[in-house]
C-alpha cells in the first residue's frame, strides 16, 4: 500500500467515534485528511455533504493516487461521493486538465447542500474565489454561537459566506448583522439563509470593515495623508450582545490593511467598543506563526487600554478533524466575556 493510502486509513481509523457523534449532531461536513498533520504535507480531503472535495497546495495528486484516495474514503464510509479535484498549487491551475478525473463529473459540480449542527449550507466545487465556501475549523465556534445566541443581537463581521451570522439565527438570536465588503460572499450568505428558511431573516451589510466598525464603535474615520475616501455605507453608532471578529491573515482596501501579523489591535478596538456591555466578543487569528499565548496577551493588553476589561476568557479549539500535534492550531479562537 502507498505511504499516502497507508496516511489516509489511519487518518480515517481515528475519526471513527468523531464521525459517528458529527453525524448525531446533524454534520456531514469535515475533514477527513488533515495532510499536513497527517503525513501528506500541502493535501486535504473534506467532506462537503454529498461532495468529496480533495485539494492540493504543493504537489499536484496523481490521476491513480486520487482514484484510490476516492476508493478508500467511498468505502471507509460506505458513500459514493462526488470527487471533486482542485489543485491549487499553481495559480488557477485547478481545472485545467483534460483528463476527467481531474475535471469532475457534472453531478459533482452542481449547486449541492451540506449540513453542519442541523443546519443547511451551499456547497459549490468550483466558483470564482478559491476557497470551499464554509471553513470547517470554525465548526466550533459556530456550535458556540448556535448554543449562545438566545435573544442576542449578533454583529459577524468578515461574514464571508455567513455561517456564523446562520448558527446565531438557529440559536434564536433576535437579530443578526453579516458585514463583509464581497458581494459575492454576501449572496452565498443570502443563499445560504434561504436554504434554512425557517429561521430569522438576516441582515446584510455590503461594506468595508474600516469605516463601518469605526461608525458602530463611535470613532472618527480617518483619511489617508492626501488621499480622499471612496464613499461608504452610513451606519449608527450601536453595540451588540455578540460580535464575532475573525478577520483574513492580510488585506489591504483603500479604508486600511488587515494585518493579523503586525496590527491585530486596529481591528480589535473598534470592535471591543461595539460589544455591550455583558456581552461577548470571540476573536479569531489564523496565522499559523502568532502563538496563541503572545495573542492573547495582545488581546487582553488591548481591551485594557480600550477600557473594555475582559471579565473572563475562554479558548475555543478546532474539532479533533484538525489535529494539531504541537497543540497550536492555525486557527485561534478566544471567547471574551464583558
Ligand atoms: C477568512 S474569510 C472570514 C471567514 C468567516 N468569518 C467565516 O465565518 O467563514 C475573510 C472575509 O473577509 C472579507 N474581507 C477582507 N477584507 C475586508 C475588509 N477590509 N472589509 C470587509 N470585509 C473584508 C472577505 O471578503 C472574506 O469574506
Amino acid at each position: 500500500m502507498s505511504s499516502l493510502n497507508q496516511a489516509l486509513r489511519a487518518a480515517l481509523d481515528q475519526r471513527q467515534d468523531l464521525l459517528s457523534q458529527l453525524h448525531q449532531q446533524g454534520t456531514d461536513c469535515y475533514r477527513l485528511f488533515h495532510g499536513s498533520q497527517e503525513g501528506a504535507p500541502g493535501l486535504t480531503v473534506d467532506r462537503y455533504g454529498p461532495q468529496l472535495l480533495v485539494q492540493s497546495f504543493h504537489q499536484s495528486l496523481e490521476r491513480d493516487a486520487l482514484l484510490q484516495l476516492h476508493g478508500i474514503v467511498n468505502e471507509t464510509l460506505g458513500l459514493d461521493t462526488l470527487l471533486v479535484y482542485n489543485d491549487r498549487a499553481r495559480g488557477n491551475s485547478r481545472i485545467d486538465r483534460q483528463d476527467t478525473v481531474y475535471q469532475a463529473e457534472e453531478a459533482a459540480l452542481q449547486d449541492l447542500v451540506g449540513h453542519e449542527w442541523g443546519l443547511n449550507y451551499r456547497v459549490r466545487g468550483r466558483h470564482a474565489g478559491q476557497d470551499p465556501l464554509l471553513f470547517l475549523d470554525l465548526r466550533n465556534a459556530r456550535g458556540w454561537v448556535k448554543a449562545h445566541s438566545l435573544g442576542k443581537s449578533v454583529l459577524n463581521l468578515f461574514a464571508y459566506t455567513c455561517g456564523v451570522g446562520l448558527s446565531a439565527a438557529a440559536g434564536g438570536a433576535r437579530e443578526v448583522c453579516n458585514l463583509d465588503f464581497a458581494e459575492g460572499n454576501l449572496a452565498v450568505g443570502r443563499e445560504n439563509g434561504l436554504l434554512n428558511p425557517a429561521l430569522l431573516p438576516m441582515e446584510f451589510v455590503q461594506s468595508d470593515y474600516f469605516p463601518a466598525i469605526r461608525q458602530l464603535a463611535g470613532l472618527p474615520i480617518s483619511q489617508r495623508r492626501g488621499q480622499k475616501l471612496p464613499n461608504y455605507v452610513r451606519l449608527e453608532q450601536r453595540q451588540y450582545d455578540l460580535v464575532l471578529l475573525d478577520p483574513p491573515a492580510w488585506a489591504k482596501s483603500a479604508f486600511g490593511t488587515v494585518d493579523l501579523l503586525r496590527d491585530y489591535q486596529s481591528l480589535l478596538k473598534p470592535a471591543l467598543l461595539a460589544t455591550a456591555d455583558n456581552g461577548v466578543l470571540i476573536c479569531c487569528n489564523n496565522l499559523a506563526k502568532v502563538s496563541m499565548d503572545d495573542w492573547r496577551e495582545q488581546v487582553l493588553r488591548c481591551a485594557d487600554k480600550t477600557g473594555r476589561p475582559v471579565r473572563e476568557w475562554s479558548v475555543l479549539t478546532p474539532g479533533e478533524d484538525f489535529p494539531s500535534m504541537d497543540r497550536n492550531p492555525p486557527l485561534k479562537t478566544l471567547i471574551l466575556q464583558f
